[in-house]
């Protein structure tokens, strides 16, 4: 029997599994494998004092390579280093070639803007070391030689430190004889401009972990990578990836942070090139302590990374905040916050590969009716296309799109078709025949149009880089030219990393040609960029194009929805983002919250895996305890493989499939503490899913939990990802604090105490709200989120130790930006054991909202008021309450009051 069992598990994972032969270990990496080793005793690179010149918020000056073999001082190379200081406690270094064979690469999308300067000032140079402060108080110390950074944080103490290790390079171009070309499998990269590459080490003093780097199945804290590979950026399509892993997936965000119980620290590697990161925590047992002495001086708490990218220049920027929300903000100010979007998008959506014709997607949207389970929208993979040409409609399957659309938005649903970025080869197909004729395409190493091969078959990929096809492209989206969309037709760019099934590694070639904004003297190599250069940053550019192209079918009036899957700094200002191609397995369940974290912490808050997963087939635990985790992560969507069995809610046994419903109903009773969440990242740009040490620093616990978050400052959230358990250990945080926790199934109430244990039958979701906050409610969930939109709140408040919460509700219509134009209404919700109020936080703000005030409910209460009042404008009417004593919770009934006005509710004991 046991022989069997081990030769089913062989065969089943031989079935299953990413065949790691498509893609490159560190060593097939040729600047990967030149790198790795590179540690020389002492940097090459001095800065030379004589050429210091510190101007408004930059310092610049002279780097040099010097021969530290010769005998005479022979300078090697010369470069320019560009120190600034930026707003909020954030630096930036930048070294390039001073005078470069060909200009190199900068990262082109990723910042939102120019970075805002603060003030720089030299205050000493002396002993071959220059001190500089910004505003704040941040000191930075450069050592000329060897060239050596050292940031300060307020107290004084070394933070961050640059260059510790020896190991910055930056590779200068060469006209060489040499042959620079690299194989990998039967793929030949030309390299036409040689070795390009550039690295840096980072030390972070008195770190416990780092974090970050998304997108990797590897847990949320970082591992040394010291005894394996490092982890990888590149962007790439890897056929059912596997766990605890750290090769490159779709995504790639060079954004680290560090933290211990002193402070936090962070670093935005701007590059947009195939990246590799080591890691050397030196408290992890694997380090061997003559190196911790060595390095460290037995001082445990320090990690060292070092970056290494195949081009560009080295651009880095140092955010000293003092926790992981200073850091978080100050990235997101780099890079940009989500902007507010649609509420439904909020809500649940259901795809597969595919929904085969106009009858099936009625037949899904009605059996979300006859189950009473709600929904918002139905997707359509790429099969609804006229054989996978973008921007047309299968005529046979779906021949009346507009109907179709109409049909969902009726109810209030609405729908998300899929575009991907490839385009299909095929004489008549206006898309390719405009692209052929105005030169569209990026072209191969040559300058011919490159083909590769994608879902169409032979297809070429647009080069969002010229503006021009970047405009062509956003105006397939207008109505016009897609008939069938409306307003209410939302937008799935895949496959954007892009997605090459006969490519290197399934992408694109890196000897291939992008546009270039022309430059005089600028020919031949220095007339375009290779995709080597850019790779990283081509998906950006994907749906970039595509939100402007939203925007515009509307003159700006509705705020797009769009999916992506290929992610780099900057993702989050203009799509929501999903895990890729998972499989229904348990490990995958709790991988998605690792991972979504992880997206959280480097700007993309919009993150779902699929629910159910993708490939393989659920069975009934699995996808409920999925549908679940999934109801309390922020983007919401089943979706699954075109071969697996279908498995939509009501195809399960009837327990389950109410089982899915009542965690559906859990996310839309909550959808309005969604919206707020949204609404306050898209003003902070602080994670929605929150790791437990944004909200407890200083709780060493909490530094390396993963598999448990926070919504907001909220909802501590654990879901069950175990099979079969009837229990599961959650950990409270804020003991020190005095924190309280409530169920919100039974309003009992715990004390932060660290670990408890929490019985867990199927339909428990260990979720708990935090004593000291507000969060409002609708208990009418509807078909949709629309529907639901003029229904009235229930505010569940849930007393701190001092008897006292807050909380807030943004309300405005869900789809416009009208809220730009004050049309909203954002309050702030307080309750004292003697006043409850709900005022504006911008007074100048209001929204004609229907809803109104059905009833309060206040957890924790032990001395229950003797009598209740509500004030709004001249009316006052005394209020209904009734006690439970067996929790202590107060209920407050049909205080009606109006939610388009402020109100008061006062209390007598
Ligand atoms: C990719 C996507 C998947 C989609 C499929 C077909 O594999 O990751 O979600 O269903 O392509 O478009």
């Amino acid at each position: 029997m046991k022989a069997l069992g081990l030769l089913l598990a062989l065969t089943i994972s031989s079935v299953y599994g990413v065949d790691r032969n498509n893609f490159k270990t560190c060593d097939q990496s040729g600047f990967c494998k030149r790198l790795r080793p590179f540690k020389p005793e002492k940097s090459q690179y001095s800065l030379n004092l004589d050429t210091v010149l510190v101007h408004g918020n930059v310092l610049s000056a002279e780097v040099v390579t010097v021969d530290t073999g010769a005998e005479k001082r022979t300078i090697l190379w010369h470069y320019t280093l560009r120190l600034s200081a930026l707003v909020d406690g954030t630096f930036r270094v930048e070294l390039d070639e001073s005078d470069p064979l060909y200009p190199r690469y900068r990262t082109q999308l990723a910042l939102n803007g120019e970075p805002k300067p603060d003030s720089l000032k030299l205050v000493s140079n002396e002993n071959g070391r220059l001190t500089l402060t910004n505003n704040q108080g941040h000191k930075v110390v450069v050592t000329a030689e060897p060239l050596k950074i050292e940031f300060l944080d307020r107290s004084g103490e070394v933070a961050v430190v640059l260059n510790e290790n020896s190991q910055l390079l930056v590779e200068p171009l060469r006209e060489d004889e040499n042959n620079w070309s690299e194989n990998f499998k039967s793929h030949h990269d030309s390299k036409p401009r040689g070795n390009e590459a550039v690295s840096l080490d980072v030390s972070f003093l008195d770190a416990a972990q780092v974090y970050g780097i998304p997108e990797h199945t590897d847990g949320f804290a970082l591992s040394t990578t010291s005894s394996g590979e490092p982890y990888r950026l590149y962007n790439l399509d890897v056929f059912e990836y596997e766990l605890l892993s750290r090769m490159a997936l779709y995504g790639a965000i060079p954004f680290m942070f560090a933290h211990g119980p002193k402070r936090s620290a962070g670093v935005f590697w701007h590059n947009s090139a195939e990246t590799w990161i080591d890691v050397v925590n030196y408290a992890d047992s694997t380090v061997v302590s003559s190196l911790v002495n060595l390095v460290t001086g037995g001082q445990k708490r320090r990690v060292d990374v070092r970056f290494m990218s195949e081009s560009g220049v080295l651009d880095i920027f140092v955010m000293l905040g003092d926790t992981p929300a200073d850091v978080f903000r100050q990235y997101t100010k780099l890079t940009g916050t989500t902007p507010l979007p649609p509420k439904s998008s909020l809500a649940y959506h259901q795809s597969r590969w595919n929904y085969v014709d106009e009858a099936d997607v009625r037949g899904v949207d009605e059996n979300f009716d006859a189950h009473d389970i709600p929904l918002d929208y139905i997707w359509l993979d790429i099969e609804y296309t006229d054989h996978k040409k973008y921007f047309t409609w299968d005529q046979e399957k779906f021949p009346h799109p507009s109907e179709m659309v109409a049909n969902l938005t009726a109810k209030g649903r609405k729908m998300v078709v899929i575009v991907d970025p490839h385009v299909k080869r095929e004489a008549g197909y206006f898309v390719h025949e405009d692209a052929i004729d105005n030169g569209y395409y990026v072209k191969d190493k040559d300058g011919k149009v490159y083909e590769g091969w994608c879902w169409p078959g032979s297809s070429s990929y647009m080069d969002f880089f010229d503006p021009v096809v970047s405009k062509y492209y956003s105006e397939r989206y207008r109505y016009e030219n897609f008939p069938g969309t409306s307003k209410d037709v939302h937008i799935w760019n895949d496959m954007n990393e892009p997605s090459v099934f006969n490519g290197p590694e399934i992408t694109m070639p890196k000897d291939c040609r992008h546009y270039k904004t022309p430059q005089d003297g600028h020919e031949g190599l220095a007339s375009y960029w290779e995709h080597r250069h850019v790779h990283n940053e081509y998906g950006l550019w994907n749906i970039k194009s595509t939100h402007e192209g939203m925007l515009n079918r509307d003159n700006g009036k509705y705020r797009p929805f769009i999916l992506t899957r290929s992610t780099f700094a900057g993702t989050q200002r203009y799509a929501a983002v999903w895990t890729g191609d998972n499989m229904a397995e348990w490990g995958f369940l709790a991988a998605s919250i690792s991972m979504c974290l992880s997206l959280a912490t480097a700007g993309i808050s919009f993150c779902g895996s699929d629910v159910g997963g993708f490939f393989k087939y659920p069975e009934a635990e699995l996808i409920t305890r999925w549908y679940q985790a999934g109801a309390y992560q922020p983007f919401f969507r089943a979706h699954s493989h075109i071969e697996t069995k279908r498995h939509e809610p009501w195809l399960y046994e009837p327990a389950t499939t109410a089982l899915i419903r009542d965690a559906n109903r859990r996310r839309y009773a909550l959808i309005d503490f969604w919206y707020t969440l949204f609404y306050e990242l898209s003003v902070d740009g602080l994670p929605v899913m929150r790791p437990l040490l944004q909200e407890y620093p200083k709780e060493q616990e909490t530094y390396t939990i993963d598999n448990e978050y926070l919504l907001g400052d909220k909802l501590l959230v654990r879901p069950v990802t175990e099979a079969g358990v009837t229990s599961v250990k959650v950990y409270l945080p804020g003991a020190e604090s005095h924190t309280l926790w409530y169920d919100p199934d039974t309003y009992q109430q715990y004390q932060a105490t660290g670990y408890i244990n929490q019985p867990v039958t199927l339909s428990k979701i260990p979720v708990y709200q935090r004593g000291g906050t507000i969060i409002p409610r609708k208990e009418r969930v509807r078909r949709s989120s629309v529907l639901m939109a003029d229904d009235p709140y229930t505010l569940v408040v849930a007393l701190d130790a001092n008897k006292t919460a807050h909380g807030t509700l943004y309300i405005d219509d869900g789809e416009t930006y009208e809220y730009r134009n004050n049309r909203y209404i954002y309050a702030k919700i307080t309750y004292e054991p003697n006043l409850m109020t709900y005022t504006f936080v911008n007074e100048r703000a209001s929204y004609p909202t229907r809803s109104w005030l059905e009833r309060i409910v206040i957890a924790g209460i032990k001395t229950p008021p003797k009598t209740a009042k509500l004030h709004q404008g001249d009316r006052q009417v005394a209020l209904q309450m009734t006690l439970h004593r067996g929790n202590d919770v107060l209920v407050v009934r049909k205080p009606s009051a109006s939610m388009a006005q402020p109100w008061t509710i006062t209390f007598t004991y």
